[in-house]
């Protein structure tokens, strides 16, 4: 199998059944790669809506949009910032595809919260640097240590820097990892009021697929047998392998947003990213990426260093939802994170689990908003 054929549309790199996809036309217009995604999603609902930029330490120019009040446009009060990260190969478009009533970023700023959505490196609000660009090599030498180090502290500082508060913080997928990575070593939790975290990953031991196990290993084997693939991993190639039951069995999507999400999504990234995530995977251990023979070089070590959970500050407040039919956030993996965090404060961690969600419906589900951001809202409320 080529590595570059390998590529899927939702969320890690382990995939089923290969499907010959033509890009629809429609949804928005103009696109969100020519106006941003400000234009092209945000107002044309009515929001106001503001693109920001920021620099990362290595010279990633990120994208981020920003709904500072709610479609009434009505400011009262102190706004509290809310940050929102997507996961892997998907971008801030993330959180706006379904109506303004469910879609997270538009409900919470109906409720009285200032939203702001970050874009990881690669993706369309994010594809620029100082002075490389997207077809050099070197643009995507990146895992989701790279996010830690340095995405990660620069959305969160910009944000910080324009509201002069504390933020809440959202993540999905990924957007959990890097957030539980950065906190184990101490990062920016000064600066979060709190974090929640929808689908958490951190282990990934007990992903039910087995194909999707399969596929992993041959991803990462492939990969150690040819470095030559450490550059983009762009599923927007012919065929995406189309998953089935990967994600698990989402309930609850409406079959237009799946269109506009095949249309938006999935976004590039690294396939040293997707390596990373795959060594997850394979290892069951949350670490830094995987040199093999050349951690001694890097890390000083013969093994890569580990992220650890039990350092996650005890008092940072914190709520997880998962759902009892995620087989990427599988709920025995979520009871292994759990096992990190039993020195938590029990009244600065709320679990919230949903017994018939998987995946995407937390992002996309057209009851998300009953059944998981009203309560994550009442979690921000009471802090
Ligand atoms: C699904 O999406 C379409 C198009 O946005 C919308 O008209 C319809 O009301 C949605 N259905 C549900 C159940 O939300
Ligand atoms: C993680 O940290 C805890 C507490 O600080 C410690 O007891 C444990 O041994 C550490 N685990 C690893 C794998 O380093």
């Amino acid at each position: 199998m080529a590595l570059h054929s390998f590529s899927y549309y939702s969320q890690l790199p382990f995939i089923i059944i290969i499907f010959f996809f033509f890009h629809g036309e429609g949804g928005f217009s103009p696109s969100p790669e020519e106006v941003g995604i400000c234009e092209a999603v945000v107002r044309p609902y009515g929001y106001k809506c503001q693109e920001f930029e920021v620099t990362t330490e290595d010279g990633y120019i990120l994208g981020m949009q920003r709904i500072p009040v709610g479609r009434n446009g009505v400011i009262g009060g102190a706004r509290q910032p809310v940050l929102l990260q997507h996961g892997v190969l998907m971008d801030g478009m993330t959180w706006l595809l379904n109506s303004p009533e469910q879609s997270l970023a538009f409900v919470l700023a109906d409720n009285g919260f200032d939203v702001w959505i970050g874009n990881i490196r690669g993706t369309r609000s994010s594809n620029r640097h100082v002075s490389l660009t997207p077809s050099d090599r070197a643009y995507w030498a990146w895992s989701w240590d790279e996010l830690v180090e340095n995405d990660f502290p620069a959305m969160v500082d910009l944000v910080a820097k324009q509201t002069k508060q504390k933020l809440h913080y959202v993540g999905h997928s990924l957007g959990t990892l890097i957030a539980l990575a950065s906190f184990s070593e101490g990062r920016l939790v000064d600066k979060l009021r709190s974090a929640a975290l929808l689908c958490p990953i951190a282990y990934l031991d007990h992903m039910k697929t087995k194909l999707g196990i399969l596929a992993a290993r041959l991803f990462v084997g492939e990969i150690l047998s040819n470095l030559l693939g450490l550059a983009e991993f762009n599923p927007k190639g012919d065929y995406l392998f189309l998953e089935c039951d990967f994600t698990g069995n989402n309930c609850c999507l409406n079959g237009s947003t799946v269109q506009l999400f095949l249309q938006y999504e999935p976004q590039p990234t690294s396939t040293k990213n997707m390596v990373h995530l795959a060594q997850t995977f394979r290892d069951g251990a949350l670490t830094k990426y995987n040199y093999g023979v050349n951690n001694i070089q890097r890390y000083g070590q013969s093994t890569p260093p580990v992220y650890n959970l039990s350092n996650i500050p005890n008092s940072l407040p914190l709520y997880l939802s998962y759902g009892g039919r995620d087989s990427l956030s599988d709920t025995e993996d979520v009871e292994h994170l759990l096992q990190d965090l039993k020195l938590h404060e029990t009244d600065q961690l709320v679990l919230h689990y949903v017994q018939n969600f998987a995946h995407a419906d937390f992002i996309m589900g057209v009851s998300a908003k009953q059944v998981v951001y009203d309560s994550m809202m009442a979690f921000f409320r009471q802090i």
